[in-house]
């Protein structure tokens, strides 16, 4: 088989999707108009011209301002639908979706509108479909951990309620200059009631953050983690603690973390024998979602089809789901591979 179609094919796991950061400037259009908000853009085509970007920074500054046009429970069903809708169609059969309630709260959305969408969403692609998933709620660590004590305090008691979906809490937005441990006493909480922990960290900051999401923060996945690489004790640590990394090569090419996607060092932590996942981070702001990132990905950096396997299984190893659908999807894999 053409090894396009079998990448496309390939059944996957995406653990590092920022649901805000699927917003289509389309959608973002229509909400806007929807709910009476003005955006400082003339067209659809002018928004993705505006999407050049330099760093994480210059991206932050308009993910948050395109946000801006989520309101009401049917817009964050409306833009969660539309990712599930887009992920079907690349074959990933579960997802753990990041979301940022403080880039609504703050806006005087209520959490409790945020997790109604974006759950009523994923519940009815879960009996339409059978779509597996799972919500991870992040912090924002450019605001301070009294902030993030208080979202999680305001998030516990849904807890409950969404029990079957959120599952988590992670750390995201601008890293440098906001190390993991700003964020300790939150992440012992979120844990203290079972939650997991995942963290953002080697993306533009340096191996410490790192030791630091998995040291102070018991991160058991890294976000990013690619700067894991300068620090061979690191490496090390990774390796032997098996501690999954949610690469996404995309979001690495547009905000320049490597300036060409040959010279990504994915093939490299995948060889040393780290865990490394495929995943699209923000695809509407970073043009691509799954397929598009493994296929780039692939011919990049030549990966063999072995790789590509060993990549889509280990989406599934990496997630938080029961080990016996990890089993289950794991065999789905294989027998997809047997057949083609
Ligand atoms: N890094 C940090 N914060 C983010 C990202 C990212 O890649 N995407 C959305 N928020
Ligand atoms: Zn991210």
């Amino acid at each position: 088989m053409e090894m396009h179609n079998f990448i496309c094919g390939l059944p996957k796991a995406e653990l590092h999707l920022h649901i805000e950061g699927s917003l289509e400037p389309e959608m973002m259009f229509a909400l806007a108009q929807r709910n009476g908000v003005t955006l400082p853009y003339a067209s659809v085509e002018a928004v993705r011209a505006a999407y050049n970007f330099s760093d994480l920074q210059s991206f932050l500054d308009l993910y948050y301002a395109g946000a801006a046009v989520l309101q009401t429970e049917q817009d964050f069903y409306d833009l969660t639908a539309a990712y599930v809708q887009r992920a079907r169609a690349d074959n990933v059969c579960h997802a753990e979706l990041f979301f940022d309630p403080q880039t609504h709260t703050e806006r005087g959305v209520p959490m409790a509108t945020v997790f109604a969408g974006i759950a009523r969403a994923l519940r009815d692609a879960r009996e339409q479909h059978g779509f597996s998933s799972r919500m991870i709620l992040c912090f924002l660590r450019h605001l301070s951990e009294e902030e993030a004590l208080a979202t999680l305090e305001a998030a516990l008691p849904l807890r409950e309620a969404y029990a079957d979906l959120w599952i988590g809490v992670g750390l995201d937005s601008g890293e440098v200059g906001n190390p993991p441990e700003k964020f300790s006493r939150v992440f012992a909480k979120a844990r203290e009631f079972g939650l997991h922990a995942v963290a953002h960290a080697g993306e533009e900051g340096p191996p410490p953050y790192v030791w630091g999401a998995l040291d102070a923060l018991k991160a058991e996945r890294i976000d990013h983690g690619v700067r894991s690489e300068e620090d061979p004790e690191l490496m090390r640590r990774l390796a032997s603690d098996n501690v999954p990394l949610t690469v996404c090569p995309l979001s690495n090419l547009k905000l320049r973390v490597v300036k060409d996607l040959r010279e990504h060092n994915l093939a490299r932590l995948l060889r040393a024998g780290l865990c490394v996942t495929i995943n699209s981070d923000d695809p509407a702001y970073f043009g691509g979602y799954m397929n598009n990132n493994f296929l780039a990905t692939a011919e990049a950096l030549q990966l063999s089809r072995e790789e590509l396997v060993q990549i889509a299984g280990n989406g599934f190893v990496a997630s938080f789901a029961s080990d016996q659908q990890k089993q289950a999807w794991l065999s789905e894999l294989h027998e997809y591979v047997s057949a083609h």
